[in-house]
């Protein structure tokens, strides 16, 4: 199927500004990535946007174009970074306490990450119990302080000339909290919001302020942000696009590569144990109860929707899934992670699974920034608005319409998201049948 009437798409004419909440390990290695692409002393690996290809029409025709090629995106020279953080390091600083690059790369772009300063952020120790800093907004209602974003975001225009803008949230995981009365409407919220209600977070701010300027908020951390009626209401009065939750980097992502396979042979599983030490400052946010609990909820979905156990009784019924985070200071942003894996096979006969994943967390993650970011804006020009389902690729929880399920299974994921593309550019979807072959 293809759209007839091609999606319009405005040109991706001057700059895009990346509006990034959060300046640690994560958002050092986007932006020093960024910097070291552009002098041509690293390469965007990880980046779909940068070298993906996408097929289109037959397998005969012989058509892949660059993902970047097919479809107007800004270029990495385009981008323009601002940031908010409750410490006052300059991103050199911040990149090197992180510790996710080696000092001889951050030397050579010192200058350019020594020049890029936090603005003060919006902070409430209630949300992130293990972290406190002095770069923060005081005074006021949660009103002023997402006014005082939105002067923020202001002043950045008028600097830097941008002509568009992402919001992407790269700072702590918050403390779990579900929707409350005041998540119910727009008009509830902006209520609490002069009311200093305390279940309004920090991130609901950042993205309220940007949803309100018509900028796309994207959410990478697993606490709950847009996922809540008051937002996606803005979201949609506004014709802006969101989407989130929290960057599928590395055990999640293992995982939704192979569960959909064990599914595909049909083999049973009776348990999946996983357990990560990590030793960064996210691993130090996480160490507290109510932080984790934000990342378990949206690291423990994802199983159970693949391998649909309601259809698979006989294979998925009742395995025992369990998943921990240890913080462990000596590795740093080296994350390990351990996945033991009970699975059975004809007759019922157990096997065993061990997954042993030595990876880095900031530099799975980076990549999936810079996609996402370029993604929404392209999602903004095509006039797309409210949740972004299409974008479930980067995501662990992604974000999805209330009558559905989330989709997982990264392989359909990659599928949507390039019959997105395909879709937007009036191309034939591809469904794969192949029988015209062998006619
Ligand atoms: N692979 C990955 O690294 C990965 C994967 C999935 C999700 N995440 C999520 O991405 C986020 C960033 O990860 P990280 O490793 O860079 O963490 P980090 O601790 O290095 O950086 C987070 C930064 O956010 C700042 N911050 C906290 N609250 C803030 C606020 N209200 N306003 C502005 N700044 C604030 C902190 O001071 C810190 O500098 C975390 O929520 C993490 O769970 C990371």
């Amino acid at each position: 199927m293809s759209n007839p009437e091609n999606v319009r798409i405005a040109p991706a004419e001057g700059k895009l500004g990346v509006l990034i909440p959060g300046m640690g390990a994560v958002t050092t290695t986007f932006i020093a990535g960024l910097e070291a692409i552009k002098r041509g002393v690293g390469k965007p690996i990880g980046s779909l946007t940068q070298l993906g290809t996408i097929r289109l029409g037959k397998r005969t025709e012989g058509r892949s174009p660059a993902i970047k090629d097919f479809v107007p995106l800004a270029g990495i020279e385009d981008l323009e970074i601002a940031t908010w953080d409750i410490f006052e390091d300059n991103a050199y600083e911040a990149a090197v306490k992180a510790g996710v690059l080696d000092m001889p790369l951050l030397e050579q772009l010192k200058e350019p990450l020594s020049a890029l300063k936090p603005m003060k952020a919006v902070f409430d120790q209630n949300f992130v119990k293990r972290l406190n800093g002095p770069n923060v907004k005081t005074g006021g209602s949660k009103m002023d302080y997402a006014e005082a974003v939105m002067d923020d975001i202001r002043q950045f225009r008028q600097t830097s000339g941008v002509s568009r803008m992402v919001m992407i949230w790269c700072g702590s995981t918050e403390v779990y909290h579900e929707a409350q009365p005041v998540h119910a409407t727009l008009k509830d919220f902006e209520c609490g919001m002069k009311h200093n209600d305390p279940e309004i977070s920090p991130s609901q701010i950042y993205a309220y302020a940007a949803l309100k300027l018509g900028i796309p908020y994207a959410n990478g951390a697993p606490h709950l942000t847009t996922d809540m009626p008051a937002l996606l209401e803005l979201a949609r009065a506004n014709n802006v696009p969101v989407c989130g939750k929290d960057y599928k980097s590395g055990q999640t992502f293992m995982k939704t590569l192979i569960a959909p396979g064990l599914k595909s042979r049909l083999l049973g599983l009776s348990g999946w144990f996983s357990t990560n030490i990590l030793g960064n400052r996210d691993g130090e946010v996480l160490d507290e109860p109510g932080s984790f609990r934000s990342k378990e909820v949206s690291k423990s979905s994802a199983l159970e929707y693949i391998l649909q156990g309601d259809l698979y009784p006989d294979l998925y019924k009742d395995f025992y899934h369990k998943v921990r985070i240890e913080y462990y200071p000596p590795r740093g942003d080296a994350k390990e992670g351990w996945d033991n894996i009970d699975i059975f096979g004809w007759l019922g006969y157990p096997m065993q699974i061990k997954i042993n994943f030595l990876c880095r967390d900031s530099i799975l993650a980076a990549p999936l920034v810079l996609d996402i970011v370029l993604l929404m804006d392209l999602a903004q020009r095509a006039g797309m608005r409210g949740i972004q389902e299409w974008l479930s690729f980067y995501f662990k929880a992604p974000m999805h319409a209330p009558e559905l399920y989330p989709e997982h299974d990264i392989f359909i994921q990659l599928m949507k998201l390039k019959n997105t593309l395909r879709w937007m550019r009036g191309e034939d979807l591809i469904t794969h049948l192949g029988l015209e072959y062998y006619d």
